[in-house]
C-alpha cells in the first residue's frame, strides 16, 4: 500500500517546476536518454561517474574524423595545419571557459592525470623531507595516492583536513593544519560524496598567506557551476570532459605560467622538445612541454564544442537548477524509513550519497538497474572517506544529477527504492 500511496505525484514547488522546464529543453538533444533498460525508460542518475553526451558533441567528433583527421604540430600539409589550428583552438576555448590564459591549460587524459602530472613534475622539485602536503578526509583516491607516492618518494608529510558533521569542511583546523611547513594544499572543488562545496577562496587566501600552493581538484565542479579560475586564484586546477557533456580520455590542467615554466617534464617524447642531441634535450616551451607523443586530437578540439555547448545551455542555469533539483531529491530520501543520506553542507552539489539500512548498496543499485535506474554504489574511490563516515560496508549508494534529470526521474527513484525496501525487508 505504500507503493500506491508514493506513486502520486509529489507537489513540486516553483523552483523544481522550473528546473523540470529547464531539464525537457535540452533532453532532446542526448539520444541516449531515450533508449531503454532491462524494458524500461533509462533513468540516468550515475552523472559523477560519467554524464551523458549531446547530439552537438557525437556530430562534432564525427566531422572531426570525417573531414579534418590529422596529427598535430608535425606536418605542413594542409589537413595538418587545419587540425593543429583546430586544436589550438580548442585550448582558447577551454581556457576561457575556466577564465585562464591558453597557454596555461594543458590537455591531459582526465583530472587524475593533471594531478600525477603535477605530484610529479612540481613535487619533486619542490617537496623534501618533512615538508607537508595538506589534503582532505573527503578526497577522491586521485587526490590522495599521488601526494602518497610523492611523500614515500621524498619523505614529505601528509597532512587531512577533517570534515564537520554536516559534511562541510572543518575550516577551524585551518590555523593547526596550514604553516610555513606546508608546500601545497591540495583539495576537491566538490566532494564526489557528500556534494560539499569547499571554500576554495578562504584556502587559496590562507595558503598564499603561508607560502603554500593550491590545487583544486575541480573533476565534480566545473561540470556543474560556474567557475573563475583567476578569481579562485589557485595555482593548479584540473577537471575532465567526461564528466562534463565530452568524450572520455580528455581533460584540461591550469597551471599558473610560472610554475608551468620551472617545472621538469612530466613525459618525454615527440613535441614536447626544443632540440634534442645524443647528449640531451631542452623543453619545448609550455603548454607543450607537458603534451609528448600524439595528444588525443579528436577528443581535445571536441572540448572545445563541449565547452561551446554548456556556455549555451549556461552554467548559471546549470547550477541553480540542479540545486533545487538537488534540494528536492534529499526531501524525497528523507521520506524513507531507515535512510540516510550524507552531506548537508549549505549550497552542496547533487552527488548526493545515502544508505538504507540492513540493505548492502550493491543490492540496492541492482535492484534499481532492473528498473532501468542507473546509481552508483561502492566507496565511490573515497575509501577513507568511507571510514570517516563509519559507513555499513564501507560503501553508499549514489545518485548524482546533471541538468537533462527531472524531479519525475527523482519520483521514479524514490519509487523504487521503497519496492527494494519492501522486496529486502530492510
Ligand atoms: N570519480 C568518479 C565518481 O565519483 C568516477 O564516480
Amino acid at each position: 500500500m505504500e507503493e500506491t500511496l508514493l506513486e502520486t505525484p509529489h507537489k513540486l514547488d516553483d523552483a523544481v517546476r522550473l528546473s523540470d522546464e529547464h531539464a525537457l529543453r535540452y533532453r532532446g538533444d542526448f539520444p541516449i536518454l531515450d533508449r531503454k533498460v532491462h524494458g524500461k525508460p533509462l533513468v540516468y542518475l550515475d552523472n559523477s561517474a560519467t554524464s551523458q553526451k549531446p547530439r552537438a558533441v557525437l556530430d562534432a567528433l564525427d566531422d572531426y574524423y570525417t573531414r579534418l583527421n590529422a596529427n598535430v604540430h608535425r606536418g605542413l600539409h594542409t589537413l595538418s595545419e587545419e587540425a593543429t589550428n583546430a586544436y589550438e583552438a580548442a585550448r582558447e576555448r577551454v581556457a576561457r571557459f575556466i577564465n585562464v590564459p591558453a597557454r596555461s591549460m594543458v590537455f591531459v587524459r582526465n583530472t587524475t592525470e593533471g594531478i600525477n602530472l603535477v605530484a610529479s613534475a612540481w613535487g619533486r622539485k619542490n617537496v623534501g623531507a618533512g615538508d607537508e602536503i595538506l589534503l582532505s578526509v573527503m578526497e577522491h583516491h586521485s587526490n590522495i595516492v599521488p601526494w602518497q607516492m610523492l611523500a614515500r618518494e621524498t619523505g614529505a608529510v601528509l597532512r587531512y583536513f577533517d570534515i564537520r558533521e554536516d559534511g562541510s569542511l572543518d575550516m577551524d583546523q585551518a590555523d593547526d593544519l596550514i604553516t610555513d611547513r606546508t608546500r601545497i594544499v591540495s583539495i576537491a572543488h566538490m566532494s564526489n560524496v557528500l556534494g560539499t562545496v569547499n571554500p576554495i577562496e578562504a584556502i587559496v587566501k590562507r595558503a598564499h598567506d603561508a607560502g603554500a600552493l593550491v590545487f583544486v581538484d575541480a573533476a565534480q565542479s566545473v561540470p556543474h557551476m560556474p567557475v573563475d579560475v583567476a578569481r579562485l586564484d589557485c595555482d593548479f586546477f584540473a577537471f575532465s570532459g567526461h564528466k562534463m557533456c565530452g568524450p572520455t580520455g580528455i581533460g584540461g590542467l591550469y597551471g599558473r605560467p610560472e610554475l608551468l615554466e620551472t617545472m621538469d617534464p612530466y613525459m618525454g617524447g615527440g613535441s614536447m622538445i626544443d632540440e634534442v642531441r645524443l647528449d640531451g634535450f631542452t623543453s619545448a616551451d609550455i603548454p607543450e612541454k607537458f603534451e609528448a607523443g600524439t595528444p588525443n586530437i579528436a577528443h581535445a578540439i571536441v572540448f572545445g564544442d563541449v565547452v561551446d555547448y554548456l556556455s549555451a545551455v549556461g552554467m548559471e542555469h546549470i547550477h541553480t537548477h540542479e540545486r533545487a533539483l538537488t534540494d528536492y531529491t534529499i526531501e524525497r530520501l528523507g521520506e524513507i524509513d531507515g535512510l540516510t543520506v550524507f552531506g548537508h553542507a549549505p549550497g552542496r552539489g547533487g552527488a548526493i550519497s545515502f544508505n538504507l539500512d540492513n540493505m548492502h548498496p550493491s543490492d540496492l543499485s541492482t535492484v534499481l538497474d532492473r528498473q532501468g535506474i542507473a546509481i552508483r554504489a561502492g566507496h565511490h574511490c573515497a575509501q577513507p572517506l568511507m571510514r570517516r563516515l563509519g559507513t555499513p560496508y564501507g560503501a553508499t549508494a549514489r545518485a548524482s544529477l546533471y541538468f537533462y534529470n527531472t524531479s519525475e526521474e527523482i519520483d521514479t527513484m524514490i519509487g523504487a527504492i521503497h519496492r527494494a525496501r519492501n522486496l529486502f525487508g530492510a
